[in-house]
């Protein structure tokens, strides 16, 4: 981030702080907590971002109201735009009638922008986009459901026959998980890999299906997919 940028940033969070507190001090029954809680009577509609951690408020709409499209595609955009600071918890605030955007970065203060395409300049990162930290959860959560799902390959569990995928697939051969959607002729149907898990667990292995969320069959996915990596997808190949 050049220095610049750093120093109005700094003094607009000062400034904002000042105000803020000079605020509070004279209207003190006035709301200007962080807390998406505390919005008052206004009518808000909260919406929370893919990761949890950015939430959006909308004043003018009530909670399970359906937003007007173009408001809905503001609302999408901005959610998008705020994923992109991946460790930061952020608040907005999009009032109901003024075109601005407020911002509250980690319980900070809200500032003010007056549109998506400001935002970056407030936020930068110094051009880092995930941390270490975060490379490292993801790689290790990643890990662990790979290695789960090796682990139930190359073990009869899933059926009841003593059988075993790793006996017919070995290495995960001719799974072939990058042609799925596609067209079985045993389901009649075009299927997912899971659909082809499911049938290869009743019959070879005589075992009972798996629910298409039991962790088992995500981890199986997991093993089978990440084992054909950088393979060309290919809905549809046969
Ligand atoms: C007795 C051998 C055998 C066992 C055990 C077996 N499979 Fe299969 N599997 C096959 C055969 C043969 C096919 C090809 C069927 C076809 O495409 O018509 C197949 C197809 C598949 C496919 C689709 C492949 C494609 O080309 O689209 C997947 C995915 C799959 N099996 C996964 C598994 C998994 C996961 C297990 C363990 C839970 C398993 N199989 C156990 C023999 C087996």
């Amino acid at each position: 981030m050049k220095m610049w940028y750093k120093f109005v940033l700094c003094a607009c969070l000062c400034l904002t702080t000042v105000m803020y507190a000079a605020k509070a001090e004279n209207t003190p029954s006035d709301n200007t907590s962080n807390d998406t809680q505390l919005s008052g009577e206004k009518a808000v509609q909260v919406v929370t971002a893919c990761d949890g951690r950015k939430k959006v408020i909308v004043e003018g709409c009530n909670e399970g109201d359906v937003m007007p499209e173009q408001k809905a595609r503001k609302v999408a955009e901005l959610l998008m735009t705020l994923m992109e600071f991946c460790e930061d918890e952020i608040i907005a605030r999009l009032p109901k009638t003024e075109m601005s955007i407020q911002l509250s970065l980690n319980g900070m203060p809200y500032v003010t922008v007056r549109d998506i395409a400001e935002i970056p300049l407030l936020f930068v990162h110094g051009g880092k986009v995930h941390t270490e930290r975060e490379k490292k959860v993801w790689a290790a959560e990643t890990g662990r459901m790979i290695n789960e799902g090796y682990a139930l390959f190359h073990n009869p569990s899933l059926g009841k026959n003593g059988i075993s995928c790793d006996m017919c697939h070995p290495d995960t051969a001719n799974t072939h998980p990058e042609t799925y959607p596609k067209y079985q002729t045993q389901l009649n149907k075009a299927v997912l890999l899971r659909d082809m898990i499911n049938w290869c667990i009743e019959n070879p292995m005589e075992g009972e299906k798996l629910a298409e969320d039991d962790p088992k069959m995500k981890a199986v996915e997991a093993y089978i997919i990440s084992a054909r990596a950088g393979k060309i997808l290919e809905p549809g190949k046969h």
